[in-house]
C-alpha cells in the first residue's frame, strides 16, 4: 500500500453478511460464519501490516442472542475453536486481544477462552483486537453508568471527577475513538455498536459481504477514508489526528 495514505488508528468492522454469503452459495446459513474466520485471519495480519493501531470486531451483539438456538450454539462453539486454533498465531505476531461485553449469559467455556486470551496478550502492543461479544452499546452505556454510581456511593469519586475522559475510562475498554467505521452488506446502519466511540468517525459500506472482505477490499476502504475530510465540528485542515 502506498506509503503516503493515512492509516485510521481505531477501524470498527461490523461483519455482516455471513448468512447471505453461505445461502447464495447453496450452503447453510453457518457456512458463512465458517467462512468469515477465514478472512479475518487475513484481515488481522494485514491491518497490523498496515499499522492499524486498534480494531473493534462486532463479532456477536447482545440483541443476536435472539437468533435460532442452533446458529447461537454454532457461534459460541466457533468463538472457542476459532480462539483456541487461531491466538497463539496472533500473540507471537505482537496482537493484544481484548473483549468488550456482558460475561452474562456466555457459556463458561466462552468466558474461560477469552480470560486466557486476555491475560496471554496483554503484554502485546502492534495491534489492539477488540471482540465485542454479547456486546451492545446500549448496554455498554448502561454498565458504564452503574459502574461510575458505585464509585460515587464508595466516596471514591466526586461529581466534578465525571468529565469525558472519566466516562471513556469507565467503558468497556479505554480505547481512542473510532476514526473509521466498515459495515459490509450494503446495510447502512450501526446496529447498537460502539455509538459512544463512533461519534466523529467516518463510515464505509461496501456491497460485499463479510467472508469477501478480503485484504484487497480494505485497501479500498483505505483509499476512501483517504478521500474524506474530517472536521471534527471545526474547520477544513484542523483534524484531530490521522
Ligand atoms: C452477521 O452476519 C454476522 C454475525 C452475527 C456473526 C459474526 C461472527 C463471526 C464472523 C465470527 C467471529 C469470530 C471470532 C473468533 C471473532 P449475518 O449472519 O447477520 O448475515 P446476514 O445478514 O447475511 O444474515
Amino acid at each position: 500500500m502506498n506509503d503516503e495514505l493515512k492509516i485510521p488508528v481505531h477501524v470498527g468492522i461490523i461483519m455482516d453478511g455471513n448468512g447471505r454469503w453461505a445461502q447464495e452459495r447453496g450452503m447453510v446459513r453457518t457456512m458463512g460464519h465458517k467462512s468469515a474466520i477465514n478472512t479475518l485471519k487475513e484481515l488481522c495480519a494485514h491491518m497490523a501490516e498496515v499499522g492499524v493501531k486498534y480494531c473493534s470486531l462486532y463479532a456477536f451483539s447482545t440483541e443476536n442472542f435472539k437468533r435460532d438456538k442452533k446458529e447461537v450454539k454454532f457461534l459460541m462453539n466457533l468463538f472457542v475453536s476459532s480462539f483456541k486454533k487461531e491466538y497463539i498465531k496472533l500473540k507471537e505476531r505482537g496482537v493484544r486481544i481484548v473483549f468488550s461485553g456482558r460475561r452474562e449469559p456466555l457459556p463458561q467455556e466462552v468466558l474461560d477462552i477469552i480470560d486466557q486470551i486476555t491475560e496471554e496478550t496483554k503484554v502485546n502492543s502492534d495491534l489492539v483486537l477488540n471482540v465485542c461479544l454479547n456486546y451492545g452499546s446500549h448496554a455498554e452505556t448502561v454498565d458504564m453508568v452503574k459502574k461510575i454510581c458505585e464509585q460515587y456511593k464508595k466516596g471514591d469519586i466526586s461529581l466534578d471527577d465525571i468529565d469525558e475522559e472519566f466516562i471513556q475510562r469507565n467503558m468497556y475498554q479505554d480505547l481512542p475513538p473510532l476514526d473509521f467505521v466498515i459495515r459490509t452488506s450494503g446495510e447502512l446502519r450501526l446496529s447498537n455498536f460502539m455509538l459512544y466511540q463512533a461519534s466523529y468517525a467516518e463510515f464505509y459500506f461496501p456491497q460485499v459481504y463479510f467472508p469477501d472482505f478480503n485484504s484487497e477490499e480494505f485497501d479500498k476502504a483505505i483509499l476512501e477514508f483517504n478521500k474524506r475530510k474530517r472536521r471534527f465540528g471545526g474547520v477544513e485542515n484542523e483534524t484531530k489526528n490521522s
